[in-house]
């Protein structure tokens, strides 16, 4: 059976999934919607963001388009709603959808809170549906790799582990939504979770949390740093930062080091092995996570089977992780933290 999907919210993300969802196998996309009447009439000139530039006219002839959520959410040809909305309205939309007994993969961060997050939850549960939280991260190529390499002992223990993500200010969203944080979470939220769910899918909850950060304008926090304390003792931080000025380039980048050999993941995008024989740049599969993750999310509903990538509760466990790290920066001092492990779900 073919998967029909329909994508709400036409921005960066929405144009990102577009071109990615034909190239999914046993998927088809059948329907978009969205409130911008330029966006429906397929003008998505100006859609940027911080991979890469704007999308000329696009080609819906074919599609199904709606301009309000609820048509589309009662289509009854759709099997699957992909949300690229704002992530202040990922609960709302993602909770109508299940009511109307869509699948729903929705954009990360899976919602602005951790109560929203588990509305979610919920109401995945009460309609049977399944929920997956897009966290392209865990299945970016190299950090797939190097989660590998982890988890199979290649590296040896892990004594120590630093992430890094650096982006040019996003001045490019619908409304400029993304430099409220009320709306977006600013920096941490939007931008930093990634690393910080990639901690959590690679060492489990940490003990506690210690950030710091600054707010040079607006849009709240744009710069943080974190640092994750693990009963073994090893070190674990993440930078996130966008309050570079445009021009500036968006990198994504992490260093692991491991008792029998590290790895390096540098600007230019290559996974490196480094040991007593020397160095090696490490094969990863070809495509981006964007591609892997929504093949994934379709292998998973076609086996009707929850994810074990992003295991349900694991992308909750994630916003509840960047809360912490905002109350620690608020207060100045280490949070201890409570989490289960969302990599057993
Ligand atoms: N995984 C990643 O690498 C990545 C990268 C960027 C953004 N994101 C996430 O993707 C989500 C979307 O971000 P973006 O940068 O694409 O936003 P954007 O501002 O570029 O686009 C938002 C779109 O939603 C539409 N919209 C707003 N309200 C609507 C409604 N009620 N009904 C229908 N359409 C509506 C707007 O018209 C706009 O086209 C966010 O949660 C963001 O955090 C993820």
């Amino acid at each position: 059976m073919t998967l029909q999907i329909g994508i709400i919210g036409l921005g960066f993300m929405g144009r990102c999934h577009f071109e990615t969802w034909a190239k999914v196998r046993g998927a088809r996309l059948a329907a978009v919607c969205d409130i911008d009447p330029r966006k429906r009439a397929g003008d998505w000139s100006g859609t940027a963001g911080n991979l890469g530039g704007s999308a000329a006219r696009t080609d819906l002839s074919g599609l199904r388009i709606y301009a309000r959520a609820e048509e589309m959410f009662a289509d009854p040809d759709l099997d699957v709603v992909d949300i690229t909305l704002p992530t202040y309205l990922h609960a709302e939309y993602a909770v109508a959808a299940l009511r109307a007994g869509k699948h729903v993969i929705c954009e990360k961060p899976m919602a602005r809170t951790s109560t929203e997050a588990r509305r979610m939850q919920a109401a995945a549960k009460a309609a049977n549906r399944q929920l997956c939280v897009a966290q392209c991260i865990r299945f970016w190529p190299a950090y797939a790799v190097a989660a590998e390499q982890v988890r199979t002992g290649k590296l040896g223990l892990v004594v120590s582990a630093t992430f890094r993500r650096v982006s040019p200010k996003p001045t490019w969203s619908w409304k400029n939504w993304l430099m409220d944080e009320t709306k977006s979470g600013g920096c941490v939220l939007d931008l930093h979770i990634h690393d910080a769910d990639f901690v959590l899918s690679l060492f489990g909850p940490p003990q506690a949390v210690s950030s710091q950060g600054s707010a040079a304008g607006p849009g709240g926090v744009d710069h943080v740093i974190t640092s994750y304390r693990y009963a073994d003792g090893k070190l674990v931080t993440a930078e996130g930062a966008w309050e570079h000025t445009a021009g500036f380039p968006f990198s994504m980048t992490f260093v692991l080091a491991g008792e029998k050999a590290s790895l390096t993941l540098a600007e230019d995008g290559k996974l490196r092995r480094h040991d007593a024989k020397g160095t090696n740049v490490l094969p990863v599969p070809e495509g981006d996570g964007y591609l892997h993750e929504l093949q994934h999310f379709a292998g998973c509903l076609a086996r009707n089977r929850p994810s074990s990538v992003v295991p349900p509760g694991a992308a909750a466990a994630s916003v509840a992780l960047i809360a912490a790290e905002m109350t620690s920066l608020k207060r100045g001092r280490e949070v201890r933290m409570k989490l289960s492990d969302p990599r057993g779900y």
